[in-house]
């Protein structure tokens, strides 16, 4: 293979240019020529598509979200939409493609390696919901977002005294709140993967308030409920002054993280180093600290594991 592509789609991710970078500097190194496409699957129905070199990718290893944009694109999922994305890639003489975002983007990845453009995913969402890999791109860093704010919150509900529930994304997956929950040394952990009981959540927070604790802090996954029914509920039930934070999209933005850069890094070179040997239809995943590849079908039908370990571990340290 001699061209190829590059495209980030669907929530960015911190990291995504680390990936770009990477792609676009092994492809080169590698003798290929490669090109970055705009705007997700819309930009490339569109034609958006520019030549990358060494130079263009400079000076973006530490920034946040994507020097290529990136879109939600209805469109792609059409018939028509797809048909006019394979006929662009042939105009431009693109033999593969490497997409980077999250599950709804490798569906995309999958239709165009059905018609006969092999294209590899390489995972980038802060929601870390991708089954087949340990971590994807920007959920260190998003996780580090939110323990920032934690601890910022943390000094103004012990000041008042009062408990705080704080909502995080993560979509349908719990990671982000696990994970910000035991390192925020939080009061209580909320997630889709556990039923949500709030009379055994409010019953912790009063034990805890009758052995002294004068605030708590509570993280919501934003799949497992809202934070401002739950400031209503909490305050009627435990009679304790309680606030809502909802974080939203500043849990996407800042710095990629060195764990979040090395692991674009490892994924972007890998996922060339497959379309150079004319593989496609594979998802870039790390399992046990090496980087391995999964068909992408199995990849997106695969259920995700639900970390009970951690969540177990997340009780304990809680009371
Ligand atoms: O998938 C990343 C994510 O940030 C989710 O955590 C969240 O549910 C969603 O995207 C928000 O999407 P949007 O930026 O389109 O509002």
């Amino acid at each position: 293979m001699k061209k190829i592509g590059v495209l980030t789609s669907g929530g960015d991710a911190p990291g995504m240019n680390a990936a770009i970078r990477a792609v676009v500097r092994t492809a080169v190194y590698k003798g290929m020529q490669v090109y970055g496409i705009r705007r997700g699957f819309n930009g490339l129905i569109n034609g958006e598509i520019d030549q990358m070199d060494v130079k263009s990718v400079g000076e973006i290893l530490h920034r946040g979200g994507t020097i290529l944009n990136t879109a939600r694109s209805d469109q792609f999922k059409t018939e028509q939409g797809m048909k006019k994305a394979v006929n662009v890639l042939k105009i431009f003489g693109i033999e593969g493609l490497v997409v980077i975002g999250g599950d709804g983007s490798f569906r995309g990845a999958l239709d165009l390696s059905k018609r006969g453009i092999p294209t590899v995913g390489v995972p980038g969402t802060i929601d870390n919901d991708i089954a087949c890999t340990e971590q994807t791109i920007g959920f260190d860093t998003a996780v580090n977002t939110v323990l920032e704010a934690i601890n910022k919150i943390r000094d103004t509900v012990t000041s008042h005294e009062r408990t705080n529930i704080i909502e995080v994304m993560g979509r349908h997956a719990g990671d982000i709140a696990i994970y910000t929950g035991i390192a925020g040394g939080a009061e209580g952990i909320l997630i889709p993967e556990m039923p949500l009981d709030i009379d055994n959540l409010c019953r912790r927070i009063i034990e805890g308030r009758n052995r002294g604790k004068s605030s708590s802090i509570i993280i919501l996954a934003e799949g497992a409920g809202k934070a401002m029914e739950l400031e209503r509920i909490i305050e009627e039930k435990t009679g304790m002054e309680t606030r809502a934070t909802v974080l939203g999209h500043i849990q996407r933005g800042g710095s990629p993280t060195a764990a979040d850069i090395i692991l674009a890094s490892r994924m972007g070179y890998h996922a060339v180093e497959l379309l150079q040997q004319n593989i496609g239809n594979r998802v870039v995943s790390i399992r046990g600290n090496r980087i391995v590849d999964n068909d992408i079908e199995e990849a997106l039908t695969m259920p995700k594991k639900f970390n009970q370990e951690l969540y177990d571990l997340a009780q304990v340290l809680s009371i």
